[in-house]
């Protein structure tokens, strides 16, 4: 159920995931993609950049939907996922960027926001193939650990450990938003294909319980165990526990 692909590195890694997002554009070039944010996944977003580049991948029809977005930054702040993405990916592919969604962390509305996003996602009949990070506390979205699963996309407060990760890409500590609006672990689990990406020794216990650990949602990323096609790409430093 659970795929493990081993890569060598960080570029290792960032190349075979991005073959196999371009695999499934390439399948399907109306996929419907779900995308993390977070640094993980930066270098696979560049490799698919440099393959769209060249005239080998075509990103016209695809539609992506973003797992999260922190409470109460605007579109065009810097520290948004909404920049992010932009800055990172959706500019230098040929996406139409009425395609790409990420929850509305602009609207302070948190039940409205939620209820919103959830209903485009459905809508849009869920990812083909969802793009996961997942956090050196086993997160996934911005879903911690918890006494019990989240559903659909909520409003989180996030744990001191999150806040603290967070804050290297923020000029202080207390710049980070300390709520975000995240796809719950339900509507994750209903996309077809999830793909996890891990790198470093920070993350050697997260993905060890997220694939030999309890299923509990004290591990969120643990319930992939129960999804029927999970594919894991992770360097020798994220494997360490794992052998
Ligand atoms: C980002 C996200 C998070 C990250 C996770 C790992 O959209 O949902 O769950 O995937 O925090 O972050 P990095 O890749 O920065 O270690």
């Amino acid at each position: 159920m659970l795929k493990i692909v081993s890569a060598r590195d960080y570029d290792d890694m960032s190349r075979k995931a991005a073959n196999i997002i371009s695999a499934q554009v390439i399948l399907k070039p109306d996929t419907v993609l779900g995308l993390a944010t977070g640094s993980t996944p930066i270098g696979a977003y560049r490799q698919l950049i440099d393959w769209y580049k060249k005239g080998d991948v075509d990103f016209s029809q695809v539609r992506t939907y973003n797992l999260d977005e922190y409470r109460g930054l605007g579109h065009d702040d810097p520290q948004s996922y909404h920049y992010f993405m932009r800055d990172n990916f959706f500019d230098h592919i040929n996406i139409d960027l009425n395609n790409t969604h990420v929850p509305d962390g602009a609207n302070p509305d948190a039940e409205a926001a939620c209820a919103e996003y959830d209903k485009m996602v459905a809508d849009a009949g869920y990812p083909d193939l969802q793009l996961l990070g997942i956090g050196n506390n086993g997160h996934i979205g911005f879903n911690e650990p918890d006494d019990h699963f989240s559903k659909g996309t909520h409003c989180v407060d996030l744990t001191e450990s999150t806040i603290k990760a967070n804050s290297r890409l923020f000029e202080r500590e207390e710049d980070v938003p300390r709520q975000a609006y995240t796809m719950g672990v339900q509507t994750i689990m209903y996309a077809r294909m999830i793909l996890v990406v891990a790198n470093g020794a920070a993350k050697a216990q997260a993905v060890h319980d997220m694939c030999f650990g309890p299923v509990t949602p004290q591990c969120p990323a643990s319930i992939l165990q129960l999804h029927p096609n999970v594919v894991l790409v992770a360097d020798k430093e994220a494997l360490s526990l794992c052998e």
